[in-house]
């Protein structure tokens, strides 16, 4: 008999690929299966166990996040039994972290509650008071570890070893005494970490935290994400600023979902956390132009526009057009410092035009 050339899940044929999970045939067939400790950038860990599907001949239910289609494999991925897992999954998980989704949720949304809200489950459970423990004192101005919220998904460390490269945080001690740690338990400033909060974007519970974030309590309306481009260096990566329109107010940085900008869901320190110069009272928000009196004083763009126009064309006429140099930032897109260029070179004919990072 010639062997099938397809998967069966949920009734759908769909043809059979070498080395693809579960996880991934149900998707290409846009079944939706729940995962909480999987990131399709990550190898997969299996930890969670909310992905459990029944598979045909199989004894046991297998993880759809880490089990690889076979020819001819016959999937099932919503009956009774599965969707009797999902809910026990979710209730234990939820005893062991933190129940009250407002408490939980301040600024680090989790994605455990949403999950439990679903299966009906929040607060079916009491929480069962954690064993573990964080780091004895961290000071870093950034990441915090919440261990009454922490899971054990090993999705903060998997990241921070496979993505990141750093290895500045592993799972340590045993049993229900497992936690995040670091060697010696030092602080994170003290490690190779590199600040970048890729494990708080990772975190399905929130207990990978951001420190700023929090300090602000968790707020009465919806946060807004405005998507954006990073103006710190020559890259474009994309990130969301959350923000508090009633406040007007940017409470934090995040990544768009990894596989839909350039930077694959990860932002390095800089563009995550520093981000309060937007709000910072010595911003300059309006032209100041020097006046008689040798002070500056607030004007309109045309004015300051034609302040630098006179000053460029009074050197040029002066000294000749190569008295003139600009020079534009790594800061600034392309697309302006090409603009930057085309001023020297058709406005002043001059070649004496440099940026930065010399892109
Ligand atoms: S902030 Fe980045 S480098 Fe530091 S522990 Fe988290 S993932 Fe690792
Ligand atoms: S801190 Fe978050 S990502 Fe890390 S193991 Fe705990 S629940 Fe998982
Ligand atoms: S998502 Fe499959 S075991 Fe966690």
């Amino acid at each position: 008999m010639a062997e099938s050339r397809y998967v069966i899940i949920d009734g759908n044929e769909l043809e059979y690929r070498a080395g693809e999970t579960i996880l991934g045939a149900a998707r290409r067939a846009e079944i939706e299966i729940p995962v909480l400790c999987h990131d399709d950038r990550l190898t997969p860990a299996g930890a969670c166990r909310i992905c459990l599907v029944e598979v045909d001949g199989a004894r046991l239910m297998q993880p759809a996040c880490h089990t690889r289609t076979a020819a001819g494999m016959v999937v099932r991925t919503a009956t009774p039994k599965v969707e009797r897992n999902r809910r026990f999954i979710t209730s234990l998980h939820l005893a062991d972290t933190i129940a009250d989704r407002a408490a939980a949720e301040d600024n680090n949304p989790s994605k455990l509650h949403d999950l439990a809200r679903r299966y009906g489950t929040l607060g079916e459970w009491a929480h069962v008071a954690s064993p573990r423990a964080g780091r004895p004192h961290d000071d870093n101005p950034f990441v915090g570890f919440r261990p009454d919220r922490c899971i054990a998904c090993s999705l903060c460390t998997r990241y921070c070893d496979e993505i990141e490269a750093v290895s500045a945080i592993t799972l340590a001690f045993r049993g229900a005494h497992t936690t995040i740690s670091t060697a010696d338990r030092l602080a994170l400033t003290d490690t190779t970490c590199e600040l970048c909060g890729g494990c708080i974007d990772v975190c399905p519970t929130g207990a990978m935290t951001e420190k700023p974030a929090l300090a602000w309590g968790k707020p009465e309306r919806e946060l807004e994400k405005v998507r954006t481009t990073c103006n710190f260096c020559g890259v474009g990566c994309q990130l969301d600023l959350n923000v508090d329109r009633a406040a007007n107010r940017v409470v934090k940085a995040t990544s768009p979902p990894p596989g839909t900008t350039v930077n694959d869901g990860n932002l390095c320190v800089k563009g995550r956390f520093a981000n309060d110069f937007i709000q910072h009272p010595d911003r300059l928000d309006t032209p100041l132009v020097r006046g008689d009196d040798g002070q500056l004083h607030p004007a309109t763009w045309d004015e300051a526009l034609d302040r630098v126009v006179a000053g460029l064309q009074g050197v040029a006429a002066r000294h000749g057009d190569d008295a003139l140099c600009f020079i534009s930032s790594s800061r600034c897109t392309v697309e302006e410092n090409y603009l930057m260029q085309k001023m020297a070179r058709a406005a002043f004919r001059t070649h004496n035009v440099h940026q930065c990072a010399a892109t």
